[in-house]
């Protein structure tokens, strides 16, 4: 018999070698690609219920449905449109078409903003709890980051004291969110305006993540945008939140600073080059007619608070609850025995109601509650999630 042939085994070269270290996981998109998609409920969804294509459109006017579906599929600006870049414009006070780039969803603007201005020698702020991508992606770059923890004591209050006593002679940027992913915290103005302008006394650049703005519970709270209030600040939004519209994967920055923009374009011509067309133009519908889609998702939010207010009150000696003072999630306490990761895992499994637990918002820079949960109520008909969630409260008792 003769012997085995041996493959052809590694050649002279390297070889393809370790991974090198990446980013970590992202752990809320690691928990949703396993129960987004799968469970029956999803109650903790961070988008207004969406429209159909159709729905959008009957937005616009004849012309721009007729030259929707004669759209021709090349590609389009880096920049982003002329016509949704005109559109975002007029959305803030000041600003010109130039001031505006835009991306693929919000993410990818805070991939680039973060990476592009926070590396080894820079330090950054960044509000906790938060949406992961805007300490990961700092820390990941390299730069040094405090988190100033938003008090949970007093309904999730933004502490500029904190905030001032974070700021180091390197402090390149101040990065927050409201309304607040996930507390649904929005501060009064008087506060918003004091951080702008510790922000400028300090030369600082506030970059401010405003995509749940159009959401508050009550109108007359909505905050100037970031960009409209300083030269140096940096306002992202995208038409995934508030207007509802994740699926166009349409972001954008805004801010007076063009060298910035600049940059930024740059760097875009590595990732995406440019925005899906068609999704620019029905974005650029979407941005015009923003008052007519946020008094429509507020209203779904308005009819839904009653039935979560409901089922809190049902269940009171479990869970302590306060709606969004803007957005469409909330944190709430879990008091149950068996805590809050338990109960999330043991509800999606048993009922396929899914929530995110706190586990999810574990920060390296600060304690986040470990009893909370992210819910949301944003969706249209929330009834048969809170049935489901009622049968499986009343099958436990609290213990
Ligand atoms: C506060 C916040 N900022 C940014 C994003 C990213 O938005 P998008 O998924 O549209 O890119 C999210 C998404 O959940 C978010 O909650």
């Amino acid at each position: 018999m003769s012997p085995p042939t041996p493959g052809p085994g590694p050649g002279p070269g390297p070889g393809p070698g370790p991974a090198r270290p990446t980013l970590p996981p992202f752990r809320l998109e690691v928990y949703f690609s396993r129960w987004e998609f799968t469970a029956r409920h999803h109650l903790t969804a961070s988008d207004a219920q969406t429209m159909t294509i159709s729905q959008l459109l009957a937005l616009g006017t004849d012309d721009e449905r007729a030259a929707f579906d004669e759209l021709p599929l090349g590609y389009v600006e880096t920049w982003g449109t002329p016509r949704l870049r005109e559109a975002i414009a007029a959305s803030y006070d000041t600003l010109e078409p130039d001031d505006v780039l835009t991306f693929a969803g919000a993410d990818e603007a805070l991939y680039w903003m973060l990476q592009v201005f926070a590396g080894p020698g820079d330090h950054v702020v960044v509000t906790v709890p938060n949406y992961q991508a805007i300490e990961t992606l700092p820390l990941a770059a390299g730069a040094r980051v405090t988190g100033v923890l938003l008090d949970e004591r007093d309904g999730w209050r933004l502490d500029l004291d904190a905030v001032r006593a974070a700021l180091r002679p390197r402090t390149r940027l101040v990065v927050v969110n409201f309304p607040n992913n996930p507390t649904g915290a929005l501060p009064d103005r008087a506060t918003w305006l004091a951080l702008v302008e510790l922000c400028q006394e300090r030369g600082v650049r506030l970059f401010s993540d405003e995509v749940y703005r159009g959401l508050e519970l009550d109108p007359a709270r909505t905050l100037p945008q970031a960009a409209d209030l300083a030269p140096s600040a940096v306002s992202l939004n995208v038409l995934s939140k508030a207007y509802g519209l994740p699926g166009l994967r349409v972001g954008w920055l805004a801010t007076r600073d063009r060298d910035l923009l600049r940059t930024l374009e740059g760097h875009k011509h590595y990732t995406t080059i440019c925005n899906a067309g068609p999704s620019e133009f029905l974005g650029a519908i979407a941005v015009r007619e923003r008052e007519r889609v946020w008094a429509r998702n507020r209203a779904i939010i308005a009819d839904n608070l009653p039935r979560f207010d409901a089922f809190f009150a049902r269940h009171a000696g479990r869970f302590e609850w306060a709606p969004p003072q803007g957005g469409c999630v909330a944190f709430p306490r879990y008091l149950g025995a068996d805590g809050v990761e338990a109960f999330c895992r043991d509800l999606v499994e048993t009922e396929g109601v899914l929530l995110l637990p706190a586990g999810i918002y574990t920060s390296q820079l600060a304690t986040v509650p470990g009893d909370r949960f992210r819910i949301g109520v944003g969706r249209r008909d929330p009834g048969p999630a809170l049935a489901a969630m009622d049968r499986f409260v009343a099958a436990r008792p609290a213990g």
